[in-house]
């Protein structure tokens, strides 16, 4: 039998010119360019450029990108009914999961996957991602949706979407910050299942889909909903430590901590720590601030030297919290980041395509009988 690795840990299973982590070093770079410098000095469309085209814009270039890009905010005809037509109560992340699904009904040719054609699809789906979870979120609180902006950037424009106001200068940053940081991480779960169902040469819509799905689980994307939720559960800053401690105890999990890479601080989590700082400061939320650090060195005294630190999810929650978003939009923001991530690696999969097929090692028995039914 040949190697199993349980979890495919430590298992090369493609081969990408995205993102590069050394998860040992606690370093994260697009392309080369080292994450804190995309985070203080790109912006998302930028990012997203990188990303698919494997080098920076030039002005001309980025003011293209970012034109088409903003240029497709709108949903095609059909999309906001059957969005309408959809349970308020719903979760947000199976709303994405159906609509982006739903959009391949409304392409005329969803199966091309030709590589310009599937970048041109993947431009429109990013596009018009922060409209469904916007007009989504408007129409659950009942409030008349409001349309896309095309002048409007990403950030500026999903929050003015949102809200029915255009964000202040900070929040929008926080927010395009956001988005950087999240936008591309190497081989993890989403990505892969992206990557294998495109492998099949099935159809970029399935993939984003399976990626979605495979998002929203609390061990992978989902966390910064279950960070907020602890944030919330623990009173005041004097009695994070015996929560912390008695979690442990228990063998709980701590959300937010702990990576399949990264066995040194997460990168992301550094930079959305500095913005978590800010924000809770300039919206009131500083006691939200004080537990996450207070959380954050308890958890490095008890298990830092088992290399489980703060991933990039654990600050998000606070970032997020404090531009306004609600908690079930938290990982829905992550989708909006990612899809520029997945697509990225769709596109890198159809390049050299070969498919996906591992193996199971057969552990049951062999050479059994077959007992007749009424012997059973
Ligand atoms: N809190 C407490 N203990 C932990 C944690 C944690 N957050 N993470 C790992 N451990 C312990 C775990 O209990 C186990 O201990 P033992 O060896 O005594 O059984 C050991 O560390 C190895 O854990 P594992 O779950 O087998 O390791 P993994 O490589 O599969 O873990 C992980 C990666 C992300 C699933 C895990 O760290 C975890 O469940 N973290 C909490 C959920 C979370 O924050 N997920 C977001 C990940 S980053 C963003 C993303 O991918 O979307």
């Amino acid at each position: 039998m040949t190697d199993y690795a349980k979890g495919l840990e430590g298992v090369i299973a493609a081969e990408t010119r995205m993102s590069y982590i050394d998860g040992q070093k606690g370093i994260l770079e697009y392309v080369g360019i080292p994450i804190g410098e995309l985070a203080s000095k790109g912006t998302f469309e930028e990012t997203v450029f990188l990303l698919w085209n494997q080098r920076l814009p030039n002005r001309d270039e980025l003011a293209e990108f970012a034109r088409n890009m903003h240029a497709h905010t709108g949903l095609p005809a059909g999309m906001t009914n059957r969005l309408l037509a959809l349970p308020m109560q719903a979760h947000p992340m199976h709303v994405m999961r159906t609509m982006i699904s739903a959009l391949s009904m409304h392409d005329e040719d969803p199966n091309n996957i030709e590589l310009d054609a599937v970048r041109d699809k993947a431009m429109k789906i990013l596009s018009r991602a922060p409209t469904i979870i916007a007009y989504f979120d408007r129409y659950r609180r009942g409030l008349p949706l409001i349309d896309p902006k095309p002048d409007l950037d990403f950030a500026h424009n999903f929050l003015y979407m949102l809200n029915g106001a255009e964000p202040t200068e900070a929040m929008a940053r926080a927010f395009e910050i956001c988005m950087i940081t999240h936008a591309d991480h190497g081989l993890n779960n989403s990505t892969f299942t992206a990557r294998v169902i495109i492998s099949t040469l099935s159809d970029i819509y399935s993939a984003l889909t399976g990626a979605i799905g495979s998002l929203r689980g609390p061990l992978h994307g989902g966390a910064n909903e279950g960070v907020m939720r602890m944030l919330w559960e623990i009173p005041t800053v004097d009695d994070v430590e015996p929560y912390i401690l008695g979690k442990l105890e228990r063998k709980e999990k701590v959300m937010g901590f702990g990576h399949r890479v990264y066995k040194a601080h997460d990168p992301r989590a550094a930079e959305l720590k500095k913005l978590a700082g800010q924000l809770a400061r300039d919206t009131g939320n500083e006691e939200l601030y004080e537990k996450s650090t207070r959380i954050e060195q308890v958890m490095e005294r008890a298990v830092g030297s088992r290399g489980i630190y703060a991933n990039v999810d654990f600050y998000s929650a606070t970032t997020y919290h404090c531009i306004g978003l609600k908690l079930d939009l938290f990982t829905p923001m992550f989708v909006l980041a990612r899809l520029a991530g997945w697509s990225g690696h769709i596109l890198e999969q159809l390049a050299d395509n070969r498919l996906f097929r591992p193996k199971a090692a057969y552990v049951g028995p062999h050479d059994q009988p077959y007992t007749p039914i009424e012997q059973r």
